[in-house]
């Protein structure tokens, strides 16, 4: 049976603007940003399509522009089985998806009490919420640097991080602030590059701090958010707590938070 077609008289019907196809896993696609919707950087909504019995299939996407953009971008992995990526990697421009006006999410800087550095770990798609974070003015204005971690496989996997850092210090709204706040750590596991192994490895064995010139974490000074696997967001929940940080929430802020990357 052949899935129903999202149009633009669907619920929640957005136009694509444009799709990138970074490596044959990953793409990016923006969509047209509807005129009432607000959204804290940083958080996520539901977007899908129709099913072949005509209802909505939606799963969770961080939003990975900025408040202040005119568009909203998303990332996505290409799942060859997975019910929503199977289909949603063949977007084109022009084409309507269905987006759930309901922003919600823990990463989010109402999340985490007030710190001078800020750690943002990621692993593939993860970097989506980051990539929201960095390219709004208020990340600055909060902290004094900002971490970007990434950990991916391989180089092309890093493409679309190297690229919003690019774009973070050419920007005019935060270029100054990024040149000066922003440090970014990009990590490969599976072929060679400067840094190699996993971002948390790297954390338990010192290199990590070392490399990026600070010492480990601290609850009066250190602030992180996380976004990964699940295994990988359990790992550093556990490096997190073993340094004496206490999970936030938008209900009751600490020192990192953390959320799952979507998978499927
Ligand atoms: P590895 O190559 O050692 O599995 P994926 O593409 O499968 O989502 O993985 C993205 C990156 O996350 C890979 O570099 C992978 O490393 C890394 N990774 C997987 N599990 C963990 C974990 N528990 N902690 C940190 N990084 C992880």
């Amino acid at each position: 049976m052949t899935s129903f077609m999202v149009t633009s008289q669907t619920d929640d019907a957005v136009k694509v603007l444009n799709v990138k196809h970074w490596t044959d896993r990953l793409f990016s696609f923006s969509v047209e940003r509807p005129a009432s919707f607000r959204f804290r950087s940083g958080e996520f909504v539901m977007l899908g399509l129709l099913d072949e019995t005509g209802k909505p299939l939606l799963r969770a996407y961080s939003i990975a522009s900025p408040s202040w953009d005119e568009k909203i971008e998303f990332y996505s992995i290409k799942v060859p089985d997975g019910p929503l990526t199977s289909r949603l990697q063949h977007l084109q421009s022009d084409e309507y998806i269905i987006m759930k006006k309901k922003p919600v999410g823990t990463l989010v800087l109402d999340a985490l009490i007030p710190g001078k550095r800020i750690y943002l770990v990621a692993t593939g798609t993860g970097i989506a919420p980051f990539s929201s974070l960095v390219r709004d003015p208020e990340i600055y204005e909060q902290f004094e640097q900002v971490m970007l971690i990434h950990t991916c496989r391989d180089n092309a996997e890093l493409a679309y991080g190297k690229e919003l850092v690019r774009i973070s210090n050419s920007d005019p709204l935060i270029a100054e602030m990024a040149h000066q706040k922003l440090v970014y750590l990009p990590t490969t596991t599976r072929e060679k590059s400067d840094v190699m192994g996993r971002a948390t490895d790297l954390m338990r064995s010192g290199e990590l701090f070392t490399k990026l010139s600070c010492t480990s974490f601290s609850p009066e000074e250190d602030r992180v958010m996380i976004c990964g696997s699940m295994a990988m967001n359990s790992d550093m929940k556990s490096i997190c707590e073993e340094y004496g940080l206490i999970e936030g929430a938008n209900s009751h802020p600490g020192h990192y938070v953390l959320e799952k990357a979507f998978v499927g």
